[in-house]
C-alpha cells in the first residue's frame, strides 16, 4: 500500500491571487517526485463542473446554494480526492469546505449549525491536510478583479462589506484550526508570498 496522500487547499476572497501560487505549489511538489492533481470546488467531476455553471451564474435561494456546494464536494470526494489519497497522490485544489463556511455562513449568514451538519455528513473527521488563506484588504482584491477583464460572476458582483465578512470568516476559521490553516498576506508581490508557501511546504513535509 502507498503512503496515503496529502490534501492541500487555497482559499480567500476573489482576487487575493491564488491561482500562479496553486500552479507554483504544484510544479514544487512535482519536483519533489510526488504525483499531483490539481483540482479546484466547486467542480472537480464532471458532474460538479456543471454545478458550478449554476452556482455561479443562476440565481438561487441561500440554503440551496450551500447543498448544491457540498453536492458537488460529495462527488468530488467520492470520484477524485479519496481515489487519488488512497493511491498516494496529493490533491491540490482551488477551495473546499472553508471557502463554504466562509461564503456562505460568514458572508450570506447561513445558519453555521446547517454548515455543521452538511460537513459532518459529507466528509466525518476528514478535513485537508493544510489550508492556505490569501488574506488581503478586499478592496484592493476588487481592484484585481476589475483588472482581470474577465465577467464578474454572482459572487465577484457583491460588494465590499460582503467581502470582509467572506474575510473575517476565513480568519476565525484559523484561529479554530491554526495547524491546518495558516494565513497568508496576500497583499504583496506574487514572489514574496510564492517564497513563503513554498518554505512552509517543504518545512512541514521534506524538511
Ligand atoms: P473561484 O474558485 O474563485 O474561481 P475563479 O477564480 O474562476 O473565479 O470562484 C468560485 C466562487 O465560488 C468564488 O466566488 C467562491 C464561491 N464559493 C462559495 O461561495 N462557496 C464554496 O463552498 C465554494 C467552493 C466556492
Amino acid at each position: 500500500m502507498p503512503e496515503r496522500g496529502r490534501f492541500i487547499t487555497f482559499e480567500g476572497i476573489d482576487g487575493a491571487g491564488k491561482s500562479s501560487q496553486i500552479a507554483a505549489v504544484v510544479a514544487l511538489l512535482q519536483a519533489r517526485g510526488c504525483a499531483v492533481e490539481q483540482s479546484r470546488e466547486p467542480g472537480g467531476t464532471q458532474l460538479g463542473e456543471r454545478l458550478r455553471e449554476l452556482l455561479l451564474h443562476e440565481p438561487m435561494h441561500l440554503e440551496t446554494e450551500a447543498m448544491l456546494m457540498f453536492a458537488a464536494r460529495r462527488e468530488h470526494l467520492a470520484a477524485r480526492i479519496l481515489p487519488a489519497l488512497d493511491a498516494g497522490r496529493w490533491v491540490v485544489c482551488d477551495r473546499f469546505s472553508d471557502a463554504t463556511y466562509a461564503y456562505q455562513v460568514g458572508g450570506r449568514g447561513l445558519d453555521r449549525a446547517k454548515f455543521e451538519a452538511l460537513e459532518a455528513w459529507v466528509h466525518p473527521g476528514f478535513q485537508p491536510d493544510l489550508t492556505l488563506v490569501f488574506d488581503l484588504p478586499p478592496a484592493v482584491a476588487a481592484a484585481r478583479v476589475v483588472a482581470s477583464g474577465a465577467a464578474p460572476d454572482r459572487f465577484e458582483r457583491e460588494q465590499l462589506d460582503f467581502f470582509e465578512r467572506v474575510r473575517a470568516a476565513y480568519l476565525e476559521r484559523a484561529e479554530q484550526a491554526p495547524r491546518r490553516v495558516r494565513v497568508i498576506d496576500a497583499d504583496r508581490p506574487p514572489e514574496t508570498v510564492r517564497a513563503e508557501i513554498e518554505g512552509l511546504v517543504l518545512e512541514r513535509w521534506f524538511a
